[in-house]
């Protein structure tokens, strides 16, 4: 990939230097007042579109990025209030009104998503949505089938030592103290008059996975799923975020043939999306769990 910096018009180049404070891996200077890529650093140009982004009269272009990926921006007219207050209102949606998801607010939702952060452009997350309810049943036959299993792997002494040889003493952990009460109940719940505790019925699922050869790919599709729910809960829907998903999706093939998920990607996580069968009147005050500055020993 050619990611050299060009000139679009000497004339249009005001010499503010801006590019060049802006660049975070120093690939650009000023020769005779007009920006440059450094013979030196080209290579070290990350494709952020930075110093495209900051230039106030258009004057640059990178050959990775066509003009059209560029969109003028508009100042928001929220401040933290009510951005807070936004956030405040977001909770995890397990009740959903019988009503599907538009797949207009579907595309809204992805669009707002692709805005995420990721470890080195481009995106490498892709997302399986899943919003047809015969589509949506086979899969939660399929989970449950799938958690039967684990369930009855875990009922035995061997199944256990060969599940915690598998997955390491951390997912073991987790399995056994969370993953197989949650599943047991929920297909409890699916046997006796299929009452669904996986996707709780919602009418929508995405699913996000990526190349496990990409630059931190796992926290990019978290990220990216998680702006995903933020603009979805700026349409009025809700979401909540299905950690019993990925790890069944991940291991069967058939899932992954069905789902186009490529061998070489890992799926990360899920989110359910729906309208909210009620509306939340009170938030939760919540804290993290610490909060230090400038610790040097205790
Ligand atoms: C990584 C992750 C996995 C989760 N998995 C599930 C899940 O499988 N089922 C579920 O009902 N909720 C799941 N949740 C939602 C959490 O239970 C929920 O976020 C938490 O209870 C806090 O509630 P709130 O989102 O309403 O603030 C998950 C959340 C996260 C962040």
């Amino acid at each position: 990939m050619d990611k050299q910096l060009h000139i679009v018009d000497s004339e249009t180049c005001n010499g503010d230097g801006l590019c060049v404070d802006v660049c975070p891996n120093g690939a650009i200077e000023m020769v005779d007042e007009i920006a440059a890529t450094m013979d030196d650093r080209a290579e070290s140009c990350i494709v952020c579109g930075q110093c495209v982004a900051v230039c106030p009269t258009e004057a640059l272009c990178l050959q990775a990025m066509p003009e059209e990926d560029f969109e003028r921006l508009k100042r928001p007219s929220f401040g933290f209030e009510q951005f807070h207050e936004f956030l405040r209102t977001r909770r995890s949606v397990r009740l959903f009104k019988d009503k599907e998801v538009a797949r207009e607010d579907i595309d809204k939702i992805l669009l707002a998503a692709a805005t995420a952060p990721m470890g080195f452009p481009p995106h490498t997350t892709e997302v399986v949505v899943i919003d047809e309810p015969d589509e949506l049943k086979f899969l939660l036959e399929f989970l449950v089938n799938h958690y039967d299993g684990l369930i009855k792997s875990f009922s035995n002494p061997i199944g256990r030592a060969f599940i915690r040889l598998a997955t390491g003493a951390e997912i073991y952990g987790e399995l056994r103290d969370h993953v197989v009460e949650v599943a047991t109940n929920a297909n409890e719940d699916y046997r006796r008059d299929k009452t669904d505790r996986y996707m709780y019925g919602a009418p929508a699922l995405m699913v996000f996975h990526a190349s496990r050869w990409t630059t931190s790919y796992e926290e990019n599709g978290h990220l990216v799923c998680h702006h995903a729910m933020l603009a979805a809960l700026s349409l009025g829907l809700g979401t909540t975020i299905i950690g019993m998903i990925p790890p069944v999706v991940e291991r069967s093939k058939e899932l992954r043939a069905r789902y186009g998920i490529p061998k070489d990607n890992r799926v990360l996580t899920s989110l359910i999306l729906g309208h909210p069968k009620y509306r939340y009147r009170q938030g939760i005050r919540r804290d993290l769990a610490g909060v230090q500055f400038n610790c040097v020993e205790h």
